[in-house]
């Protein structure tokens, strides 16, 4: 396995590699890998000859007052989780590498990005995007693999490889959980033990909400409301709770197509987010959640 610091140099073999052929299917992250990356990592396998790793702290998604400085560092575990999970390459650069001190280009997608988390980090998609097209670029992948876990941000990059013509397939991951349902996120490590069994409530309320649904709520009001109370009731501050078609992101009334509950909710000052597809057709079975068809672009 390579691991690789510098852009140049990393062009330079991509360059190389695809004249030999080989496809590459490409995970980015930000590090501080767990099991949910490490699925991603193992679907991609599926999806090119070699794959590769990104593992880069992206300033530019940050906010102020984000947790860009306490954002968990855990490089040398990360490298080793690569290699025994087959990785071919990991690209770690600095920040210096990614964005010249005097760039002036970026990438935004100005549709799929306004709401859910959009609508509450002002530019954090302009951040992902550009530095997932950043990425591309450098890399060459064929395929990428991305985490239903970031739902909006899977869509939005999707959109982006559409608007832009990036010769890259967008791969889809379902959500990896704890064995209780906590959704896995490098951000969990933040909470205490207390904060962990709060956190459990963001789960329970969409599992509450996916089983109303199954019943026959139909009503998307008021599964909201419902997955809204279970998580203030636990002492969440909840962000949005919101009932989006699942393939455009514009709010919906009723579950007449697969509509995607996501929420946003802060447990002391760490934001998790998590969301469930209810896909009447597919039945309300947990494990097709983030598998639902979604039209590139
Ligand atoms: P990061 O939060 O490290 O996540 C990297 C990838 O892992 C994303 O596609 C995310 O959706 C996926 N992922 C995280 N937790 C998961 C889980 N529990 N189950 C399944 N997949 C999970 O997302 C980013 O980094 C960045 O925004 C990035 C795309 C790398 C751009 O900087």
């Amino acid at each position: 396995m390579r691991v690789v610091r510098n852009s140049a140099e990393m062009q330079t073999l991509a360059v190389e590699r695809r004249s030999r052929g080989v496809t590459v299917a490409l995970v980015p992250t930000m590090g501080a890998l767990h099991e949910g990356h490490l699925s991603l990592v193992r679907l991609a396998h599926e999806h090119g000859d070699e794959v590769d790793v990104t593992l880069f702290v992206n300033p530019a998604q940050f906010g102020p007052g984000e947790d860009l400085s306490q954002y968990p560092r855990t490089f040398e575990r990360d490298v080793e989780l690569c290699r025994a999970a087959g990785v071919s390459t990991v690209f770690c650069p600095d920040v210096g590498q990614v964005y010249a001190a005097d760039h002036s280009t970026q990438v935004a997608e100005t549709r799929l990005s306004t709401g859910l988390c959009g609508a509450h980090r002002p530019g954090h998609f302009d951040g992902v995007v550009t530095v997932v097209a950043k990425l591309f670029n450098i890399m060459l992948p064929s395929s990428a693999v991305f985490g239903s876990k970031d739902f909006q941000q899977a869509r939005v990059i999707r959109r982006m490889v559409r608007d832009l013509n990036f010769p890259v397939r967008i791969v889809l991951a379902p959500i990896v959980r704890e064995p209780d349902g906590l959704a896995m996120s490098s951000r969990n490590r933040y909470l205490s033990a207390r904060e962990r069994e709060q956190a459990l409530s963001i789960s329970r309320a969409l599992k509450g909400a996916e089983a109303e649904a199954a019943d026959g709520a139909l009503d998307t009001e008021a599964l909201g409301k419902s997955v809204e109370s279970a998580m203030d009731a636990a002492g969440l501050t909840v962000q949005y709770v919101v009932c989006v078609d699942a393939d455009t992101l514009e709010p919906v009334a009723r579950l007449e197509r697969p509509v995607l509950l996501a929420v946003a909710a802060f447990i002391g000052k760490t934001r998790l987010i998590d969301n469930v597809v209810l896909d009447l057709a597919a039945g309300a079975d947990p494990s097709q959640a983030g598998l639902t068809p979604v039209r590139q672009g």
